[in-house]
């Protein structure tokens, strides 16, 4: 709580500094108060209640998962078995059956991994996350990677999501065209949810390795099943130590008490900034490249399960604050006037680290180059993490909430904990605008429409429908 905190490391844990969201450091007008944090200590009792309860009966199985060590043996063999003569791998899949893993990945990889040379990559394959039906992009990478030496793998919880299927659809007969029906199997590995469906059933008649995602994890809540595992194990990452950073999370974030759970803490922050003072928008700031993808997995996770129409009960409320990525030090040369200056509707949360991976000294200058020397002698690590704080004081004294994950490196470990730290923070910020976090009615109309529009029986009339309603309201075009 103190400001001194932020000085305190023990290397391994991520720290919360929420000095900048409070009334002593921003002013009193959207500045929180103790007081206002005190307020929320009976609910965010009852609502500590109620996680623990879920997290028991297994309702919410993403409490579970970092603990099953015999799915991990399953991942890990299964790649093995891939090692050496899988050149490329590829994801086919979408939303929350994809942004964890292409975190993972992007958060524990070389920054080039997909360009080094193999043996540089230590022969881990060069891997891809399709999350798109771009045709561009989709016949670009079909074109580039060869299917002998591919292993794909489908990706989808309900087996019906119509993007991933139509990969599907289409990789399934690019490797029976090329290298024969029986051997479409020894490529194509399917992650899908454990009750019946399509796909898995397709997978069970036609022989493909099979990963099951329980029931009770939602699919923005995955990326500790073998949704993340299996991608994060080709992509050679420790998911032992991945799933330990999990567990640590869990520890540390399952205390009732609200002052020292930080996920409960930043999230009981983030509803008062909403509901109390305005800020709809959390703009998600990581000052590194690698947590850039991790940033857009949380926007997700964010979005989807806090914005909602109704509460548990039903009743109308249309919450939820728009989570926004921006990226240090790039988006300060493009999004920071505005953060500063403009409407005050939005908080921005720092990703700050403390230890970057590597760095690259400026050379020493001579001293009559006069408009440079300050910077020689000086390393873009130092650099970086002095725009951080820099940027910090510029929103605090702007008057503009800002608060910092202090990470204290980035392995996966560290990963693993934040991640999870972060679902936690979002289960709780759920409870406290009395929402479910774990369902999306707002995307089941669009998808009703696509299936009516693409001619899957029994559809037909929604699409038709809508189109209709809307033809007879007029259009307007230029
Ligand atoms: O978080 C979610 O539940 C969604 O984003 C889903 O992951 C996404 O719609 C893909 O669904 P599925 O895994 O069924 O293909």
């Amino acid at each position: 709580m103190e400001r001194q905190d932020h000085l305190r490391t023990d290397g391994k844990t991520i720290r919360l500094d929420y000095t900048n969201m409070m009334s002593e450091s921003i002013g009193g007008e959207r500045g929180i108060k103790r007081e206002e944090i005190e307020g929320l200590l009976p609910k965010a009792s009852v609502i500590a209640g109620n996680i623990e309860a879920k997290r028991k009966n297994g309702e919410w199985g993403f409490y579970r998962i970092p603990y099953d060590t015999e799915t991990v043996d399953e991942v890990l063999q299964l790649a093995a078995s891939f090692q050496g003569w899988c050149d490329d791998f590829l994801v086919l899949g979408i939303g929350g059956s994809a942004l964890g893993g292409k975190a993972l990945f992007h958060a524990l990889c070389h920054p080039l991994h997909n360009i080094l040379p193999k043996q540089d990559r230590g022969g881990i394959p060069r891997i891809f996350f399709l999350d798109n039906i771009d045709p561009v992009t989709f016949k670009s990478v079909l074109d580039f990677i060869d299917p002998e030496r591919t292993v794909f793998n489908v990706i989808t919880k309900s087996g019906s999501t119509v993007e991933t299927v139509s990969q599907f659809l289409i990789v399934r007969q690019l490797l029976a065209d090329k290298l024969g029906k029986q051997s479409v199997g020894e490529h194509l590995v399917v992650t899908t949810g454990a009750g019946e469906n399509r796909l898995r059933d397709i997978a069970g008649e036609e022989g493909y390795p099979l990963f099951s995602i329980q029931e009770n994890v939602a699919g923005r809540f995955s990326v500790f099943s073998p949704v993340g595992l299996f991608p994060a194990a080709m992509s050679g990452i420790d998911i032992k130590e991945l799933l330990a950073g999990a567990r640590y999370a869990d520890e540390r974030c399952r205390t009732d008490r609200l002052w020292q759970n930080p996920a409960y803490l930043s999230g009981a922050l983030y509803y008062l900034a909403d509901v109390g003072k305005g800020l709809n928008i959390n703009v998600i700031m990581p000052y590194s490249d690698a947590l850039l993808q991790v940033a857009y997995w949380f926007r997700q996770l964010w979005a989807e399960g806090l914005g909602k129409a109704e509460t548990v009960s039903g009743k109308r409320v249309n919450v939820g604050q728009t989570p926004v990525v921006a990226l240090g030090t790039t988006d300060q040369h493009s999004q920071l006037q505005l953060y500063t200056e403009g409407p005050f509707n939005k908080m921005v949360t720092f990703l700050q680290v403390e230890k970057y991976s590597g760095t690259v000294p400026i050379p020493p200058q001579p001293e009559q180059e006069d408009e440079y020397s300050y910077l020689g002698g000086h390393s873009l690590e130092e650099l970086i993490r002095v725009e951080a704080r820099a940027t910090q004081l510029a929103l605090t004294e702007a008057g503009r909430s800002n608060m910092s994950l202090i990470i204290p490196e980035i392995n996966a470990f560290i990963v693993g904990q934040l991640l999870f730290m972060l679902e936690v923070q979002t289960v709780f910020t759920a409870g406290l605008y009395d929402i479910n976090p774990m369902d999306q009615p707002g995307v089941e109309a669009s998808k009703r429409y696509i299936y009516g529009m693409m001619g899957r029986r029994g559809f037909g009339d929604t699409a038709t429908g809508a189109e209709e309603s809307q033809a007879g309201k007029g259009r307007y075009i230029v």
